[in-house]
């Protein structure tokens, strides 16, 4: 096991590691962009199906489903078609209104998640076409559904998955980004620009990485709290969920996520002093308005930890701590801002002498109700 482990400590820290490598497996091969349009290989077959959807709906659980809500403001933004995000397990008992002109992606690391799987059984019978977006070759999902695209992130060992999460996300970019080109909803400067940025978050997912030695020593200061907050706007949003729901699985710590501005509509109620909150705070559209829930945090003694884009002067002045990552577009930003989540996570959860790779009470795939 050692050797499998490949000198980490843990499964989960050598995939929070494999990233850069992960995230380029990903999107190798599959970026063709030619006459100002972006093709994806392996799925050029289904593009004009992709561009003349009328709705396209997500299934999936857990972090997969956050994968999918990146998606949504990913293909809303970027192709101009309405998405919605469903947890897989509401999808299948709720009756859904699901046509033939629907698209529906079906997102799922192990490919073997019951409820997805049932979700995907049930848009079939309604007649929709159902589009995978898994990592295990050969897995249930990947052969219930009519056409898919691997992520390609390799065996995920540690139940909390990272990388094939990261993975996810470039995959259904790539996708935001060809149906976008193919319905020309978005300008060729911009899709180079998008291009020319995901060909470079490998080498900025490898910058980020550097910042472990600082997260560990952020995660000492609070590895004994009881509970933590997650903000973030935007494509950050998502990026918030997942790094409770990282640290709830592994460290065992309450964290909740929530989109910065619904603050006010409940969770400040329970900042103070001993209340760390975490903010995803990059430079992007809602940059101005996420320096204001900061100062709304700090004017009740929060404990900020503000992950913002490098070279950033205004927040380092009003937060605790301050993690650095590279700029990059918006768009892309989930892939590089999640990854001092996923570090702050294991190594609070390493210090309070948890089971990183093994949480109790979870499984790595959840083939039962
Ligand atoms: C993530 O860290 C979890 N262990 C869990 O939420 C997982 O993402 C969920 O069970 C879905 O799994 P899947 O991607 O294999 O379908």
């Amino acid at each position: 096991e050692s050797i499998e482990k490949g000198g980490y400590e843990h499964f989960m820290l050598k995939e929070i590691f494999e990233q850069p490598r992960s995230i380029l497996d990903s999107m190798r091969g599959r970026m063709i962009a030619e006459n100002n349009h972006l093709m994806m290989g392996g799925i050029r077959e289904y593009e004009n199906k992709f561009a003349n959807a009328q709705r396209i709906l997500i299934v999936a659980c857990g972090t997969s489903w956050h994968a999918g809500l990146v998606a949504e403001y990913l293909i809303e933004d970027l192709a101009r078609i309405p998405v919605e995000v469903e947890y897989a397990s509401e999808f299948r008992y709720r009756n859904p209104i699901v046509n033939e002109n629907d698209i529906v992606i079906a997102i799922s690391q192990s490919g073997e998640t019951a409820d997805t799987l049932a979700a995907i059984e049930l848009a079939k019978s309604k007649g929709a076409t159902i589009f995978g977006v898994c990592n295990v070759v050969g897995s249930s999902i990947a052969r219930a559904t009519d056409a898919g695209a691997y992520t390609h992130a390799g065996p995920e060992i540690g139940v909390a998955s990272t990388k094939a999460f990261t993975a996810q996300v470039t995959v259904l970019t790539l996708i935001a980004m060809m149906i976008g080109s193919k319905r020309g909803a978005i300008e060729t400067s911009k899709l180079y620009e998008l291009i020319a940025e995901l060909e470079q978050i490998p080498a900025k997912v490898e910058q980020t990485l550097k910042l472990d030695k600082q997260i560990e020593e952020i995660s000492a200061i609070y590895k004994d709290v009881t509970n933590f907050l997650y903000l973030g706007r935007g494509y950050n949003f998502p990026v918030a969920l997942e790094g409770a729901l990282k640290l709830k699985e592994i460290s065992y710590i309450h964290a909740e996520g929530y989109p910065a501005a619904e603050m006010k509509h409940g969770p400040i109620a329970l900042i103070d002093e001993h209340m760390p909150v975490v903010v995803i705070a990059t430079k992007d559209s809602s940059y101005e308005k996420i320096v204001s829930n900061i100062q709304e945090v700090k004017a009740r003694k929060g404990k900020v930890i503000a992950i913002v884009t490098e070279g950033d002067t205004t927040i380092p002045a009003m937060a605790d701590h301050v993690i650095e990552i590279p700029e990059t577009s918006e768009h892309l930003m989930p892939l590089l801002s999640v990854v001092p989540l996923q570090l702050l996570s294991y190594h609070i959860a390493v210090m309070r002498g948890c089971n990183v790779d093994q949480p109790r009470n979870l499984a790595k795939s959840v083939t039962v109700e």
